[in-house]
């Protein structure tokens, strides 16, 4: 069976969730890292190599104080209770966003985990935190620009992969297969660029509700496409099996 590399997901149902049993939002995220737990130990047990989760949006800095100062307290607690556990199962974990918005407090931590974890090679874990694909484009241009500003590099020069080599997650393959929970069907602005000829999958399932059983669906399904990159199903068939 094919077996994507790499899982991205966009974790969206958790507010409804908590909505349906009458409970405040906060409750729905809570259930939400659970699900997190239970999906990085599947992928780490079962040979997916990298698994990236969009966990804060640049746009959920709106959301009410309330909702986003729980979340706050919430990532704060899993960055000290899950990263040594993580560090144990070989999990390397970094954090990709415009991280100069978080609290001092929580971007020490981000940088303590990466730090920890950087020599580990089980899973590749990446949380997407204040994080937006137009942005990620944005900054990848910016820093191409200074290098043309300084003299480092010529306009005629930027191609598309230099442009992909400064970009968010630069150093692991793109996605092969993206899921979204809670329904909607919109990439809402995780990994523009990445995503190009990404699987995607969708599924009504609310996040926290999210389970092992959920993953392995989207695998299977996954396992059943044929990703022509572009290319005629004729020409692929002439080529060698990777
Ligand atoms: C989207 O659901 C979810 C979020 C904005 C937060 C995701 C956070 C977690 C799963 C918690 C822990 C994460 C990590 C990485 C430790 P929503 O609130 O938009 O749900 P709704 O569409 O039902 O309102």
């Amino acid at each position: 069976m094919t077996l994507p590399k790499h899982i991205a997901i966009i974790m969206d149902g958790n507010g409804r969730w908590a909505e349906r049993r009458g409970r405040p939002r906060a409750i729905g995220h809570r259930a939400g890292a659970k699900a997190v737990e239970t999906t990085v130990a599947f992928c780490r047990r079962n040979g997916i190599e990298a698994l990236t989760l969009f966990a804060f949006s640049s746009e959920n800095w709106g959301r009410p104080q309330d909702e986003v100062g729980a979340l706050m307290k919430l990532f704060l607690g899993v960055l000290d209770k899950e990263v040594a556990k993580m560090h144990q199962h070989g999990v390397r974990l970094r954090f990709i966003g415009d991280r100069a918005r978080f609290a001092r407090e929580i971007r020490e931590r981000m940088e303590k985990a990466e730090a920890l974890t950087a020599g580990n090679d089980r899973l590749h874990l990446n949380i997407a935190a204040s994080y937006g694909g137009r942005q990620d484009i944005a900054f990848a241009t910016r820093a191409l620009a200074e290098d043309v500003a300084a003299g480092k590099l010529k306009p005629q020069d930027i191609d598309e992969d230099l442009v992909a080599q400064r970009m968010a997650l630069a150093d692991v393959p793109a996605p092969d297969l993206f899921i979204r929970t809670g329904g909607d069907h919109r990439v809402s602005n995780f990994l523009l660029w990445q995503l190009a000829y990404t699987e995607l999958w969708f599924t009504d399932v609310l996040w926290p509700d999210f389970d092992e059983k959920v993953l392995q669906r989207a695998i299977d399904d996954f396992a059943g496409r044929e990703r022509r990159f572009g290319l005629t199903a004729a020409q692929l068939k002439e080529q060698p099996a990777a």
